[in-house]
């Protein structure tokens, strides 16, 4: 059996993501940052329809604890599915803190890089001795680093974005030598507890960008969750180094 580990499952795209991967039957660790009772919603939700998960705690802005995580995986691997190796990863997890450049702390934007883009940078280094040789990998990005259609307030989050755009394409040529795909989603504004649940805090927002989106409405996870289970599977196995916008059409 095929394995995934999705990053930042507990809510939003990565468990949409997780649960479309085992929908086509993949195997899935998870992981969560504070929302354990959020990671295992998801796996129920995978074992209700036959699936396997496994459930992990990981700080992705935290480097120094991705030795210890590459340990766990390695036991997680051989005692569930009887493998070494892992053939998919999600570097999912992140969140959004805006700000006028004006206004943006230090502390602030080291947090963004560390979550949104040194993160995924080192766990992916820690994992790949672990993943199989023609596996693929998602990093989800975001339209925030778009050219055109910039909110006030993204710099900071954008910019990360937009270096997990360039590290996408290097991780593409990197490890295309082992038959490694690498692609991006970018989602436009999804439906999800992203920013202190600011779609539940401010429920006046969405038919504003939902007029702003070619589609008419605003994206839902499973939105997002479908496309990087599509990328990850052998469908989409001529595709690598794109970064594809998941946002029905926003200011199209
Ligand atoms: N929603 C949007 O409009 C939108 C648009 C473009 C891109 N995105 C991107 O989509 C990805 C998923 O976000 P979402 O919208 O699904 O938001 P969400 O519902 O808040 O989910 C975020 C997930 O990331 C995890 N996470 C956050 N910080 C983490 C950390 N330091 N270490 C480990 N896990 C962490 C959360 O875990 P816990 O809750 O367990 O802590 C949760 O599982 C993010 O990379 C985000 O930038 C979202």
């Amino acid at each position: 059996m095929k394995v995934a580990i999705v990053t930042g499952a507990s809510s939003g795209i990565g468990q949409s993501a997780a649960i479309e991967i085992a929908k086509r039957g993949t195997g899935v660790i998870l992981t969560y940052g504070n929302n354990p009772q959020g990671g295992l919603e998801t796996a129920t939700a995978i074992e209700k329809e036959g699936g396997t998960a496994v459930v992990l705690p990981l700080d992705v802005g935290e480097t120094g604890t991705f030795a210890a995580f590459h340990d766990t995986v390695t036991g997680v691997l051989r005692d569930t599915w009887q493998r070494d190796t892992f053939d998919y990863l999600v570097n999912n997890a992140g969140f959004a803190h805006t700000s006028l450049i004006e206004d943006t702390t230090e502390e602030s934007f080291d947090r963004l890089m560390r979550v949104l883009l040194k993160g995924p940078y080192f766990l992916t280094q820690k994992l790949l001795p672990l993943m199989a040789d023609g596996g693929a990998i998602v990093n989800t990005s975001s339209n925030a680093a778009a050219t055109a259609g910039l909110e006030p307030g993204y710099s900071a989050y954008g910019s990360m974005k937009g270096g997990l755009n360039v590290l996408t394409r290097y991780m593409a040529k990197e490890f295309s030598t082992r038959g490694i795909r690498v692609n991006a989603v970018s989602p436009g504004s999804t439906r999800t507890r992203i920013a202190d649940d600011a779609f539940t805090r401010f429920p006046e927002v969405v038919p504003a960008l939902a007029a702003r989106t070619a589609l008419g409405r605003v994206g839902e996870p499973d939105d997002i969750g479908a496309v990087i289970a599509t990328l990850v599977s052998d469908a989409s196995r001529w595709v690598t180094a794109q970064n594809i916008e998941v946002s029905g059409g926003y200011d199209l």
